[in-house]
This record gives structure tokens, C-alpha cells and sequence, in this order.
């Protein structure tokens, strides 16, 4: 680690100011993410800090049970999940927070009592009437859920309180469902009250995207067609279906990662300059970005997109059974657990530019990375290498499991000949920041409790980006099992996917 860097940092996490007093209400306690992930993020933001002293968290559930009990529960999963040693201090104040309100998300008796409470809380805890809605339910509750707590009054703004509703994702399952949805909640909330989750987005190299394009003046002249020859952007994984074959076979790697992770990534490397750097100006520059990156059709889709499934294979030495033979996987499903795309982005930064995007389960590696790939020097100067053979100058942003950013070039190897050979120049975040383990949530909890809405999603960049994967939803159901390949668990993925670059006389760079 650099010391300077992580004085910076140091002194950069110090001046975060303590996020707004406030009460946190999660609907669906009970569940895994509260456990895994919401109760860890809020004892990090405790241990940095940034949690108000006038806080309380409210578990909503439909199980009967104590207080102590769902406490015990909380921090027997914050002993497994969480990254950091555990400060017994902080975690008792956190603890002592924490209340469990038993009701069921559809009846309104639920919330007339869950309004007697937090106004009980509010006063006991002095939270100013600040209120986080967090829907951690299954996305069918989020719109009933969101009405009732507007009917109720529970979510309206009044007297300088604040009501805000965090919305899980998947945000619909398609373009009709994510306008449905959204047309359900903006007719009871205003957009300003809505945040909707993206966990990508709070990923520090994830953010760091724009900081690199547009606090550097070397990066912004060189990214546009005329430099650039085509972008990958990579979100493998060695994880299997494991034990989420109900939602994923329902779902697949298309409606699971791509209109919400990739498209993140896409649009953050590729979007226009913000005029500010503020929600509303970021958004609508993500939100134009995808509006530009449209597929003409099913024919276009069919032509551009790759699904395939995976089938029994190896990784890291652990067998693994075919994915229609995992628990509460159809044996006859044609769900993708792999795609690749070809996007092309209509304006004048990227006209010609192809856009690569892959991502899929039971891989060979995990590996998230924008790869920006340069065009090639014009003409061989060097006779000992060819302009075949010079090394191609990526920039690759990688986002995990390396945070880093990392060069590719060409160098003169050392003696008497001008012979060239790759080399690489990696700044690697850990290496410079002393980076605090974090869940990737605490960023957006805490942005949501100061009012930030930069890093959540928009309505209509959520309807951008599920408009763009909505030829190829449609070709494929058609096609049914038809054109769906296969490919070896532990491999780097189909052959289709190589293909899909060949054609264009490019190829994918290996995925770890
Ligand atoms: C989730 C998907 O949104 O993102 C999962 O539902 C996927 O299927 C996960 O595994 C990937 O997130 P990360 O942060 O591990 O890349």
C-alpha cells in the first residue's frame, strides 16, 4: 500500500459527512439480503461513522417474532457475512437500533400500526421523520408494497421530512413489466422519492469510470471512433446456478445481468460528458446513451446475440453437473446461462464502434473488465515485427476480482535488433488506497440517506436498457431451443461467442 494514498483516502472518508438522522425500514427482513448484505453495509457505515446517532432499523416480516430474536439473527449473520473484524462496541450500538415489526405487506392494518410505531420510534430516537423504505421483497411486492405506503401516508413528504423507497432489483422482467412498474409507482411517489438498486454502481471501480474520463485530459480526445476499434466488456463468473435454480430459470443471463450490470458499464465508458456531475445530468447522459444503442429487430437480434447453456464440466477441479440437472432447473430448459452481444451505439462518438458484451455462469474465471481496444499503429515501421504481430494496445478497467487499470502497449525488448514486444503498465487500487473490505452496498445505503441519487437508476434509463434487450427477449423465445449452444462448465464459453468476433477479424481476450 502507498502512504500517501492512503492518507487520501483517510482524510477523504474523515470529511464524509454523518448521513441525515432517519429510520430504516426493511420489508422482507427476514430474507437473505438483509442478512448478507443490508445488516453488514450498515455496521460498516457505523464503524466509519456515517450513521446518524438518531437511527433506528425497523425489520418488517411476516413471521411472529421478538425483537431479541431477530437481533441474534442479524448478528449471527454479520459475524458470518461480514469482511471486517467486528468491533463488539459498535456492533451492540447498531444492534440496539434494531426493532422487528411483525404485519403482511397486504394488509393496510399492517401500516396504520407500522405508522403508530415509527411514530413511537421517531420520537424516542429523534429521527426528524426521515424515512428508508428498503424493498428487499421479490420484485411482485415492490409496486403493492409502495402503493400502500403512499395510500397510507407513510411515504408522504411533509414538514422537511424526507420519504424515500429503495427498490431492489430486477426491475421488471421486460420492457411492458419495468414500464408497468415504473407507471405504478411514479403515480403514487415522485421520481425524486425513488431509488432504484443497482449493486454494480457501488462498486468503487464502477464509479471510477467517469472519474477517469473526465478528470483526466489525456483519456477524453483518444475516445471516439477515431482511436478506438472496439470495447469488451466482460462479466464472467465461476459460480454456478447453485441453489437459485427457481429464479434463474426463470430469469437467464440475459434478463439477470445485462439491461442492469452491463448495461451500467456500457453506459458509464461510453456516454456523453455530463454537464454536471449530478443525478440528473448523469442520468439522462446513461439514459441517451442506450436510447442510441438500438437493435433494429429480431432478425438483427438473432444476427448479433448469443445465448448458450452450460453443460457438465470442471471448475478449479470441482465437477460440475449440467445446468438442467441443478435443483429447480427445468431438465428440458432453454435458459441461457451465457450471452454475448454485439451492440452498435448510433451517434457520432461511437458510429462504427462494436461493442462486445459477454457475461455467464459455471466459466472458467471470475472477471469483470471493460477492454477498450485502441486501433493499430497505421503501418510497420519496424521490420523485425510485422503490424501483425505488434501487441494491441488495450486499456482495460478491471472491476474484479482485480480493482485496477492497466495498459497494453508496445516496447522495444532490450539488444541489438529493434524487435517490439507487449508490455503492460497496471496501477492496482489496493496497491495505492488502503480500501476497507465493503458489501459494495454501503455507498448506496448511505447515498440514499443524504439524498444522492447519482448511483441509482432512473425510469428512463431503466426503460432505455430494457428496450434494447427486448429484440433479442423476443427472438429467443421464438427460436425456442433453437440456435441455443452449449458449452463446458469451467470452459472460457461457447464457440458461437468466438464466432461472433471472428466474423468481425477480432477476438475476445481470455477471461482470467
Ligand atoms: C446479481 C445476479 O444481480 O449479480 C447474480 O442476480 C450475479 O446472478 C450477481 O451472480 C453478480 O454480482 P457480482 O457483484 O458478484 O458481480
Amino acid at each position: 500500500m502507498n502512504e500517501a494514498g492512503a492518507a487520501i483516502a483517510a482524510s477523504v472518508a474523515r470529511r464524509a459527512r454523518t448521513a441525515d438522522p432517519c429510520s430504516f425500514v426493511i420489508f422482507g427482513a427476514s430474507g437473505d439480503l438483509t442478512q448478507r448484505l443490508l445488516i453488514p453495509a450498515l455496521y460498516n457505515l457505523a464503524v466509519d461513522g456515517l450513521l446518524p446517532d438518531a437511527f433506528c432499523i425497523i425489520g418488517v416480516a411476516r413471521t411472529p417474532r421478538s425483537h431479541e430474536g431477530f437481533r441474534a439473527d442479524l448478528e449471527k449473520g454479520l459475524r458470518a457475512f461480514a469482511k471486517r473484524d467486528i468491533d463488539d462496541a459498535v456492533a451492540a450500538k447498531l444492534f440496539a437500533c434494531v426493532c422487528y415489526f411483525q404485519g403482511e405487506a397486504e394488509d393496510p392494518k399492517t401500516y396504520e400500526r407500522l405508522r403508530q410505531e415509527l411514530e413511537r420510534l421517531e420520537q424516542a430516537r429523534g429521527t426528524k421523520g426521515n424515512r428508508l423504505f428498503y424493498l428487499a421483497t421479490p420484485p411482485v411486492a415492490f409496486a403493492p408494497i409502495s402503493i400502500r405506503l403512499a395510500q397510507s401516508g407513510l411515504a408522504r413528504e411533509s414538514n422537511g421530512a424526507w420519504r424515500r423507497i429503495i427498490i431492489e432489483k430486477p426491475f421488471g422482467t421486460d420492457l411492458a413489466s419495468a414500464r408497468t412498474l415504473n407507471h405504478q409507482l411514479l403515480e403514487v411517489l415522485d421520481e425524486h422519492q425513488i431509488y432504484r438498486i443497482d449493486h454494480y454502481l457501488g462498486k468503487e471501480t464502477v464509479q471510477n469510470i467517469l472519474v477517469l474520463r473526465f478528470a483526466n485530459g489525456l483519456f477524453e480526445p483518444i475516445w471516439n471512433r477515431d482511436h478506438i476499434d472496439h470495447v469488451q466488456i466482460t462479466v464472467t463468473e465461476a459460480l454456478t446456478v447453485e441453489h437459485r435454480g427457481k429464479f434463474y430459470d426463470s430469469t437467464g443471463a440475459l434478463r439477470d445481468m445485462v439491461p442492469n450490470h452491463l448495461f451500467q458499464l456500457l453506459s458509464l465508458v461510453a456516454m456523453e460528458p455530463p454537464a454536471r456531475f449530478e443525478a440528473n445530468a448523469v442520468r439522462a447522459g446513461k439514459a441517451e446513451l442506450l436510447d442510441a444503442t438500438q437493435v433494429e429487430n429480431e432478425a438483427e437480434a438473432l444476427r448479433n446475440g448469443v445465448r448458450a447453456q452450460y453443460t457438465a464440466g470442471s471448475i478449479a477441479n470441482r465437477a460440475v453437473s449440467d445446468y438442467r440437472k441443478a435443483q429447480d432447473v427445468r431438465p428440458d430448459s432453454t435458459t441461457e446461462t451465457y450471452v454475448a452481444l454485439k451492440l452498435m451505439i448510433d451517434n457520432w462518438r461511437w458510429a462504427g464502434v462494436p461493442f462486445y458484451l459477454r457475461t455467464g455462469k459455471a466459466l472458467r474465471a471470475q472477471n469483470t473488465e471493460v477492454a477498450i481496444k485502441f486501433k493499430q499503429a497505421p503501418f510497420a515501421m519496424f521490420r523485425a515485427t510485422p503490424i501483425d504481430r505488434l501487441a494491441q494496445n488495450f486499456l482495460i478497467l478491471g472491476i474484479q476480482p482485480d480493482e485496477c487499470i492497466s495498459l497494453q502497449f508496445n516496447a522495444k525488448v532490450p539488444g541489438p535488433t529493434i524487435t517490439l514486444s507487449g508490455v503492460g503498465m497496471t496501477f492496482k487500487y489496493e496497491d495505492y488506497f488502503q480500501v476497507a473490505p465493503s458489501t459494495g452496498y454501503e455507498t448506496l445505503i448511505y447515498d440514499c440517506m443524504i439524498g444522492d441519487a447519482i448511483l441509482f437508476q432512473r425510469a428512463d434509463g431503466i426503460e432505455a436498457g430494457w428496450s434494447v434487450v427486448q429484440p433479442f427477449i423476443d427472438a429467443w423465445r421464438h427460436a425456442g431451443a433453437q440456435g441455443l449452444a452449449t458449452y463446458p462448465a469451467g470452459s472460457e464459453g461457447p464457440k458461437e461467442a468466438d464466432e461472433l468476433l471472428a466474423r468481425d477479424g477480432r477476438r475476445w481476450r481470455p477471461i482470467g
